[in-house]
């Protein structure tokens, strides 16, 4: 059925290798791979249980960490729960997730409570922001970070695990020697203090890897030469540059990694020569949004059979670069076929590479199907 998404899991396990490669082999971190921008496709999980690289598989949302928990705990890998729980979702943590993102003591001593009516020990990492204004608590409150790392020690069903920062996201704040240190430098006031040894110290996501290989990845005029991952950050979490192969730092694509492990396919349901011009008064669009519209004449004008309700039509680009998209509505795109001559016919398939919000979308409309490459 379309439209539909292609996973290719070959191309996805490359991507593991060479993510491990540099995060492993040259950066001496461990690697959590985020399984969220795929919505925790099984396929997929089962891949990366597999694979020795792997350490920790990561989602944001319980359901998916509840979906796959066991197929990674019987791989010998933890489950990492990285959004900022939720106070209702703790029962459902202790039970599924093996190591926990957190920002709030409120939540921590929950977890504590509900951790020992499951008779276990959690382990959690407390987020420090460092400017990204995000999640975490803000760096500069030392004192807060080693009262909640003094109160954390104290509790009998909740263990420090380690501690990790998010940049990139929210103020889109690009990783640095200067703010990573930072966090190298507290974790070290955390363990003077508290006599513990922190296991994590996590540096970040896609945006921190150029921090290693920035000698080696394509250069840009804004990619600083000389940055280098500070000595102590022991740990990355990648989703996008796993799934897409992207740098979202400097927005480079990674030497060696595949970018088009997932690709849109979607179907001709109407082949016409129109106008490029709509005709009569113009008013809004579907999604009430004014449209503006170039005179190109007349034109070659295909539709498929997929819409805003399914993906973003700025997150996604035509494998045949004579494509032009050139707008839709909830279930339709329209796009541009006029300088591809006579070679598209009506129930043809049109194939797309995907961004980020794209794919997110994608793969979470109950309409589009998924097939795999293995
Ligand atoms: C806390 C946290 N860590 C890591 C990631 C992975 O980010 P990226 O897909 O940019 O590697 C995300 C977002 O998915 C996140 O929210």
């Amino acid at each position: 059925m379309y439209p539909r998404l292609v996973i290719d899991i070959k191309k996805l396990e490359d991507n593991v290798k060479t993510l491990a490669e540099i995060t492993k082999d040259d950066g001496n971190c461990s690697l959590m791979i985020v399984t969220k921008g795929l919505c925790a496709d099984l396929e997929m999980v089962k891949m990366l249980a597999k694979r020795p690289e792997v350490d920790f598989v990561a989602d944001s949302r319980i359901q998916n960490i509840k979906s796959y928990s066991k197929i990674v705990r019987d791989a010998g890998k933890k489950t990492v729960l990285i959004r900022i729980p939720m106070l209702s979702e703790v029962d459902e943590i202790v039970k599924h997730v093996d190591v926990c993102f957190n920002s709030e003591m409120e939540t921590v001593r929950a977890i504590d409570k509900a951790a020992a009516k499951e008779g276990k020990v959690q382990d959690v990492l407390l987020m420090i922001d460092l400017g990204d204004l995000r999640e975490g608590i803000f760096f500069e409150n030392e004192d807060e970070i080693l009262k909640d790392a003094m109160e954390i020690k104290d509790m009998k069903n909740v263990n420090l695990y380690g501690i990790g920062v998010n940049l990139t996201c929210y103020g889109a704040i690009i990783p640095k020697h200067e703010n990573l240190s930072k966090l190298v430098e507290i974790a070290g006031k955390i363990e003077a203090k508290t006599g513990l040894k922190l296991e994590m110290v996590s540096g970040g996501n896609s945006s921190s890897i150029y921090l290693i290989e920035s000698d080696k990845m394509p250069r840009i005029g804004r990619m600083p030469k000389d940055e280098k991952m500070p000595e102590g950050i022991n740990n990355l979490r990648l989703g996008e540059a796993f799934l897409l192969g992207n740098d979202t730092a400097y927005e480079t694509e990674i030497p060696n990694t595949h970018h088009d492990a997932i690709k849109l396919q979607a179907q001709i349901v109407e082949l016409k020569e129109k106008p490029s011009l709509p005709i009569g008064e113009v008013g809004v669009d579907a999604f009430g949004e004014k449209p503006y519209y170039e005179d190109k004449g007349i034109m070659k004008r295909a539709i498929i059979a997929v819409g805003k309700q399914d993906t973003d039509l700025g997150s996604m680009t035509p494998v045949d670069e004579r494509i032009e998209i050139m707008g839709g509505s909830s279930d339709h795109i329209i796009l541009d076929l006029t300088a591809c001559n006579d070679d598209y016919k009506l129930g043809d398939i049109i194939e797309f590479t995907v961004g980020y919000g794209g794919m997110l979308k994608l793969v979470t409309s109950p309409y589009i199907d998924r097939i795999y490459v293995k």
